[in-house]
Parts: structure tokens; sequence; C-alpha cells
């Protein structure tokens, strides 16, 4: 096993690069076996979930190949229909999107339920199910796997309003509509940027979407998709990450690769807390040089302060002036993850979905130990904060969404190593 060791406690300076969108890249590799032809995606990141789901699209008999460290072509032109393993899905939340890419292309599906952060609460796919059933097809759920099947082998174009907000939801049911008989439309549908980068994916492959970006969405179904190219957009998430950091440590960092339209909303948060953005093409200028100012935070779907940012603005905030108040209302159960701040010297009282949190001068080093993606980028930006030496376990968390984290962070002049080690040394760290 692995562990990050952290000395904090200076300013970043320098530039970072960001990499592709990692809730676009699980949704397009499944997109991608619908295409009968060679699919040639750039600016694809390097992270764990990534190499999960190739690997997924191979065993179905998928041709995969790394043109380079950035761009991968994928030919499912002779990809058999099978049943997604629970081996492979339940390491990647992104592996749901091969149930409606295999029911649009097949009308046929067989797909181990999700794996993914746990947060501690549930992750239902009622929404998903509703879909695809609209669309015709009969859905079932046993021992751990769904299982749906159009009626006639394809399935038909429906109008579907989802009860909630989701972002799974819409992009599955956009899959699985893409290559139905007829016209679907699909209403209150996610708006995130990865949602409208997996539309804009699918009709560079040929198929006829239209709305994404808004709440109403219309997919004209076709027989086919051919291949193509596509460049996946940078992660605004990631962005955002490093910008906390920055909010937290102090210092100044270039944020280079970024569509600045996608970070409005967490921008305009961390310019209310005092950090200074500017904007310079396709990269921010992202300085904290006096106090962090306290804020309150709601979160909410795009264009709302994605909730994929909360963890990260939290242990800024720890750090700021006076009290602040955040309120998940996507994830109700996502601040398990505070106790390990307070271990540090911060100030965080949680009740349910609300945390109120007192600023404090300083954190001092600790142990952590990282119980989810989001969860564990916040580990390593209080570890960079802190005074003293942290230690991160659990680090395979952050790399399914961070590329290169290791890197980046002493790019920026962030002292930081892996180690390996022993599993039975960590079991007794983890009890002492
Ligand atoms: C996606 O998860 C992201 N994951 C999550 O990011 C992100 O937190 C979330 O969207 C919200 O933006 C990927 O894209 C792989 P949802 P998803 O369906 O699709 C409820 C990360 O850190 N809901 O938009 O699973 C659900 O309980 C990850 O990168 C239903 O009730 O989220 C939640 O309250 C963590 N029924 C809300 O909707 C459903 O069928 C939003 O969930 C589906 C969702």
């Amino acid at each position: 096993m692995t562990k990050y060791i952290v000395e904090g406690g200076r300013p970043l300076f320098g530039e970072i690069q960001i990499s592709g969108a990692k809730n676009a890249a699980v949704a397009i590799i499944p997109a991608a076996l619908m295409v009968s032809g060679p699919c040639r995606i750039e600016n694809m990141p390097q992270i764990s979930d990534v190499t999960i789901l190739l690997n997924i699209l191979q065993d179905l008999g998928a041709r995969v190949r790394y043109v380079n460290s950035h761009t991968v072509e994928i030919d499912s032109s002779a990809l058999r229909n099978g049943r997604v393993p629970y081996e492979a899905a339940r390491r990647c939340r992104g592996s749901y999107y091969m149930l409606g890419a295999l029911l649009g292309r097949f009308g046929l599906a067989d797909v181990a339920l999700p794996g993914g952060c746990d947060f501690g609460g549930a992750r239902p796919i009622d929404q998903h199910l509703k879909g695809f059933r609209a669309l015709g097809a009969q859905v079932d759920t046993q021992s751990g796997f769904v299982m749906a099947e159009a009626a006639g082998g394809r399935v038909k174009g429906a109008n579907i309003f989802f009860d909630k907000v989701s972002v799974g939801a819409t992009i599955n049911i956009m899959l699985a509509a893409a290559m139905a008989d007829g016209m679907s439309v699909i209403e209150n549908a996610a708006k995130e940027p990865h949602v409208v980068d997996v539309a804009n994916f699918l009709n560079s492959m040929g198929a006829n979407i239209m709305g994404a970006g808004t709440d109403v969405i219309k997919v004209r179904g076709v027989d086919c998709l051919r291949g193509g190219s596509y460049t996946i957009i940078p992660d605004q998430i990631e962005a955002g990450t490093y910008m906390a950091a920055v909010a937290a440590c102090g210092g100044e960092v270039k944020l280079c690769n970024i569509i600045p339209k996608h970070m409005d909303c967490i921008s305009a948060k961390m310019a209310e807390m005092g950090v200074e953005i500017h904007e310079v093409d396709d990269s921010l200028m992202v300085s904290r040089i006096g106090p962090l100012m306290k804020a309150n935070i709601k979160t909410m779907p795009y264009p709302g302060f994605p909730t994929d940012m909360q963890p990260q603005v939290a242990v800024a905030l720890c750090l700021a002036r006076g009290t602040s108040i955040i309120m998940d209302s996507v994830w109700n159960t996502r601040f398990r993850y505070t106790d390990q701040f307070v271990r540090m010297g911060a100030q965080i009282q949680v009740d349910g979905s609300l945390a109120i949190i007192e600023g404090v001068e300083r954190l001092t080093g600790a142990q952590l130990e990282a119980c989810d993606l989001r969860a564990g980028a916040a580990m390593l930006i209080a570890a960079l904060a802190a005074h003293g030496i942290s230690e991160i376990t659990n680090v395979q968390y952050i790399e399914r969404g961070y590329e290169d984290v290791i890197g980046k962070i002493r790019g920026v002049g962030g002292r930081i190593r892996a180690v390996e080690v022993p599993e039975e040394d960590l079991m007794i760290s983890n009890v002492s």
C-alpha cells in the first residue's frame, strides 16, 4: 500500500496543467462501445477509473490502443455484448454507464450494480431504471446485477421527466436513447459540463442530440454511430481543487488548460473568500496573499456550487476568519471526513447535511486516512496547509480522480512524497 508524507505550512508558487475531466472520461469510454469504428479520444486523464473502464471494454472485445500518454484509440466494431462483472463494476461508478451504452447499441444489458465513492449514504439509481423502462426496456435487478432488455431488440424513443436532477441518469438515458427507434425528450436533465461533453462526443460520432447543457435534452435515435475524433474537456473539479489549495496555503499558481466559464461558481466563491483570480486565455492566475474570509455555501447542481468541491472548500474555510456554514444539498452525508480535520486543530461541527466551521489560525500535521476521492483531495490540501508533517493513507481514492498529483504538487513547491508501506504496518499504525 502507498501512503503520502507531506511537510506542510508553506505557500504554493508555479503552474499546474489541468487534465481531462474525470466525470466526462468515465462516461465517454462507455459511450465509445456504441461506436462501430475507431474513436480517437484526446486529453484522456491518466487516472485509475479510466484504466478500469478501458479494461472492461477490452474484456468485451473492443480494441484499445494508447496513441500517446493522453490519447486513446478505441475500436468497438468487433465488440460482443456481455455481462459486466462485479469485480470490475464495483471499483468504478462510471461502470453503470455500460448499461445505457449496451442497451442503446444491442437492446440488451447485464451490468453489476455500481461501486464508486461511498459517502456513508445511499446512492440510488431509481431514475436510471425509470428512464430505461420509459424507453421500453424490461428492467430487473437481482443478485447484484441490473438486467435490461428492450422488446424487439431496440429501445424506442420516449419522453422522460426526472424526479431529481441526476448527472448519472441524464447521461445513461442519453446513451440508451442515442440509438433508439425514434425521438426522446429528457426533461429536468442535469446541465454539468461533463453532460454536455458526452453529448458532444456522441454527436461527433454521428448521434443527433440537441439541448445538452439545458434542462431539456432532445435525442433523435440513429441506426449506428461511426468512428471519429474527440477531445475531452478540462476537469473543472481538479482545477477547483488546486484553487482551494492556494486558498488554504497562500501563494500564486497559474492553472493552465481550463475553460474559465466552467469554473464560474467556484471562482466566485473563492473571490468572496479573498482569493484573487485573473483569467488569462485558457488559464486562471490564482493567488491568496491576505487573510481568508468566511463564506456560506450551499452545494447545488450545475451551475451552482458543485458538491464535488465541498470537502476542498471546507478545508480552506477552516483557516478563514470567522464562522462559515456549508450545506450539501446533493449528498447529505458527505461530511464523514471532518473528524480527521478536527484532529489537525480544525473547529467543525456537523449536523446532517450542515457543517459549521469556525476558522482557526493554523492546522497542525496529523495521520489522515482518505475515505473517498474528494475527501482524500481535501486531506491533501489540509496537509499542505498544516504546520508539520502529515501522513495520508488509502491514497488509492485520490489516484482514482487526480492525475500525477505528486508531480503537480511538487511542481508548485509542495513537499510531498509517496512511500510504500507493508499492509501489516498500516494495520498497526491505524490502530495505534
Ligand atoms: C455524479 O454522480 C458524479 N460522479 C459525482 O462525482 C457527483 O458528486 C454527482 O454526479 C453530482 O454532481 C460521476 O460523474 C462518475 P447524481 P451521480 O445522479 O451521477 C440522487 C466525484 O467526486 N439520485 O447526479 O451518482 C442522488 O442520491 C463524484 O467525482 C437519485 O435519487 O450523482 C443525489 O442526491 C462523487 N436517484 C442526487 O440525485 C437516481 O437514480 C445527484 O446524484 C440518481 C441520483
